[in-house]
């Protein structure tokens, strides 16, 4: 079966909203194998988001992620990768659609609630860098 990394981000776990996001993850049938709430140090954030290194936003991007403590999940089902990224809505809240996520509870692209891993090749990277004994 399909898994993905899922993180609530330090703004969703300060706004209290992870029971939400969580429950939203649970109605679509997905399946929680793995979660944990813990701050994430840059090493690792950096790691997480090595693709966008070279972006003007990384700095801001790496200080917004480790700024609290997260909530990682791995969700399992079957297409998990895309089911979850449908149910984040677009990068951009502004943009993303109401009923998703991001469209229903952000304004600002960087504090966007959720991170959905965006392919089945990223999903494995990142479920080792979170759950290395999984
Ligand atoms: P993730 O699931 O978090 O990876 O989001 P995504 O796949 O929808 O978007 P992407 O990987 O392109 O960007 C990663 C994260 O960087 C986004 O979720 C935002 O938090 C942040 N981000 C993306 N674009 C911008 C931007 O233009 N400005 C700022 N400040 N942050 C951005
Ligand atoms: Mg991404």
């Amino acid at each position: 079966m399909e898994r993905t990394l899922v993180l609530i981000k330090p703004d969703g776990v300060r706004r209290n909203i992870v029971g939400e996001v969580i429950s939203r993850i649970e109605r679509k049938g997905l399946k929680l194998v793995a979660m944990e709430l813990r701050t994430l140090d840059a090493e690792t954030a950096r790691t997480h988001y090595e693709e966008h290194a070279e972006r003007p936003f990384f700095g801001s991007l790496v200080e917004f992620i480790t700024g609290g403590p997260l909530v990682a999940m791995v969700v399992e089902g079957e297409r998990a990768v895309e089911a979850f990224r449908a149910l984040a809505g677009a990068t951009d809240p502004v943009t993303a659609t109401p009923g998703t996520i991001r469209g229903d509870f952000a304004l600002e692209v960087q504090q966007n609630i959720v991170h959905g891993s965006d392919s089945t090749y990223s999903a494995e990277r990142e479920i080792k860098l979170f759950f290395p004994d999984l």
